[in-house]
Formats: C-alpha cells, sequence, structure tokens
C-alpha cells in the first residue's frame, strides 16, 4: 500500500470518527425526555421541592434520555443547588449549641453524604439514630 492510500484511509476514518462523536452528541439533547403522569406518581418530590415545580431533570443531570434509568444524584447533586457542606452547616448554626447540627455532626464535622439523612422519592431518615434512638426526638425535627 502506496503511502498516499493510507493518509487517504486514515482521512476517511477520521471524518467518520468526527462526524460519529458529532452525531453521538446531538442525538441525546434534542430525543424529548418524556414524563407521563405515572412516572411522576411513581417518583413523588418533597414537598419543598414540589411546589417549586421541580422538572426531573433540575436534580437528573445528564443522566440520560431514559427516566426509568435515573439513578442517585450525589452530595454534587444537592450541592448545585444548595452551595456547600459548610453553608448547609451554618443554616443550622443554631443548632451547634447542644452540639445536635446534622449538618455539624459532633463527630464528624461537616462531612456526612446527604443521603445518610435525605431522601427525595422515599421517606427520608436519619443516620443518628442508629446510635442515639432515644436522643433523636429531643434533638432534631424528623429529617426533611
Ligand atoms: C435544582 C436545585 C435544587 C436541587 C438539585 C436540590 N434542591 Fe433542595 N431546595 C432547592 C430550593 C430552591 C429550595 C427552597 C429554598 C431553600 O430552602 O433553600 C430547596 C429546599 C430544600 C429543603 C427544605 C428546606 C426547608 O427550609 O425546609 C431540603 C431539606 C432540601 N432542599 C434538600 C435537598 C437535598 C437533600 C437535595 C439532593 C437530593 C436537594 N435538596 C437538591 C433547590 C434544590
Ligand atoms: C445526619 C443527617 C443529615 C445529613 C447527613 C444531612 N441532613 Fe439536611 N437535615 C437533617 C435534619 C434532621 C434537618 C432538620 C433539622 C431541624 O430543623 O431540626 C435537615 C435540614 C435540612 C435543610 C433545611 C435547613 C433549614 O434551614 O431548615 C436542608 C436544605 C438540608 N437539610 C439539606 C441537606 C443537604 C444538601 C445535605 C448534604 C450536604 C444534608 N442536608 C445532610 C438531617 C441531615
Ligand atoms: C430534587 C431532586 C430530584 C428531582 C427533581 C427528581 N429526582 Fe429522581 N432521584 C433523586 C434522588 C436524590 C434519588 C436517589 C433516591 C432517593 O433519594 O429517593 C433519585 C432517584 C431516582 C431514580 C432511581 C430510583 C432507584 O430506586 O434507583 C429514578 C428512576 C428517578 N429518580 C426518577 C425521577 C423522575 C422520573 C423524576 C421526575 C418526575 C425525578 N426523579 C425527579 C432526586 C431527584
Ligand atoms: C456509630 C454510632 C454513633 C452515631 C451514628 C452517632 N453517634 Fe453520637 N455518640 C456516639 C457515642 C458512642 C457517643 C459517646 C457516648 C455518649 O455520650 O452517649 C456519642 C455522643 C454524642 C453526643 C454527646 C453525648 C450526648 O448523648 O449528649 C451528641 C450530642 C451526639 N453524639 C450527637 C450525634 C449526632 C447529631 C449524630 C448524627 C449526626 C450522631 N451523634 C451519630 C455514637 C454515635
Amino acid at each position: 500500500m502506496s503511502g498516499g492510500k493510507t493518509l487517504a484511509i486514515a482521512g476517511v476514518f477520521l471524518v467518520l470518527g468526527v462526524m460519529s462523536l458529532i452525531g453521538g452528541e446531538s442525538d441525546s439533547p434534542l430525543k424529548p425526555i418524556v414524563i407521563t403522569p405515572e412516572l411522576k406518581e411513581e417518583f413523588p418530590l418533597k414537598s419543598h421541592h414540589a411546589k417549586l415545580s421541580f422538572e426531573c431533570t433540575f436534580c437528573h443531570v445528564g443522566q440520560g434520555d431514559d427516566p426509568k434509568e435515573f439513578t442517585y444524584i450525589g452530595d454534587e447533586g444537592c450541592l448545585s443547588c444548595h452551595q456547600s457542606k459548610e453553608h448547609m452547616a451554618e443554616r443550622l448554626a443554631f443548632m451547634d449549641k447542644l452540639h445536635v447540627n446534622p449538618h455539624n455532626s459532633i463527630h464528624d464535622g461537616p462531612t456526612l453524604y446527604c443521603d445518610e439523612c435525605h431522601n427525595e422519592h422515599k421517606p427520608s431518615t436519619n443516620m443518628c439514630t442508629e446510635c442515639h434512638e432515644h436522643d433523636i426526638d429531643l434533638w432534631m425535627r424528623p429529617t426533611p
């Protein structure tokens, strides 16, 4: 095979490669994400978010176009709007006085994962209860 032909073939593959890149990129955002009433019922929002009329994709960013395939959003998901763990600790700073600020744990500071307590589509829990079952109701409100 001559050098020129090799180059030409390489060029074709390059163009195909770039085209598939562009194709791949434009595919997902253009395909509409269909949210049926059934889906909204299956994945209800917490009242504090529901009253702000959130769309699924406010939280499920870049998770594809099949809502059934959406997955957890992690700390980064929550903090994309709620700023930082330090900011969250600050919002409940009045609770530091009794050392019961859930966002500034007496044991771990502002490092806990949001989903150790908060859930979105199912009832929230509270990891502190694992060890302080009897005190929790005196220390803080149910996790919103
Ligand atoms: C798209 C932006 C956005 C995302 C993502 C988001 N929130 Fe919110 N959230 C808000 C806004 C805005 C409010 C109402 C104002 C406020 O309290 O900060 C709110 C309110 C709340 C409240 C109620 C506050 C109160 O005063 O009772 C809780 C609890 C909460 N969010 C937790 C979370 C958790 C946990 C996550 C991650 C699973 C999350 N949020 C993700 C925007 C967001
Ligand atoms: C150890 C459990 C726990 C963890 C971890 C936790 N929270 Fe909370 N969160 C709570 C509880 C409990 C409350 C209600 C406190 C109260 O008012 O008594 C609360 C309240 C809130 C509020 C309302 C604050 C306000 O001003 O009333 C927001 C917003 C919130 N959490 C977001 C988050 C986010 C975002 C994360 C992760 C960075 C997080 N939380 C981690 C238990 C937790
Ligand atoms: C305020 C942020 C937020 C919004 C808005 C939101 N989700 Fe979620 N979603 C979450 C979080 C957090 C989880 C992790 C599980 C949980 O906390 O309930 C999750 C999990 C999921 C999962 C995976 C469930 C599992 O058991 O693995 C699906 C599917 C899903 N959401 C679909 C939706 C659909 C459909 C909508 C719109 C009707 C929606 N979500 C709106 C935050 C959100
Ligand atoms: C893995 C078990 C465990 C978890 C989870 C845990 N603690 Fe503790 N905590 C302890 C132990 C052990 C002590 C020291 C013994 C004692 O005083 O009860 C303690 C002590 C405390 C104290 C001081 C003593 C008291 O009882 O008044 C506070 C306040 C406290 N924890 C708050 C929290 C909060 C808030 C959370 C959730 C953010 C939490 N703990 C999660 C085990 C735990």
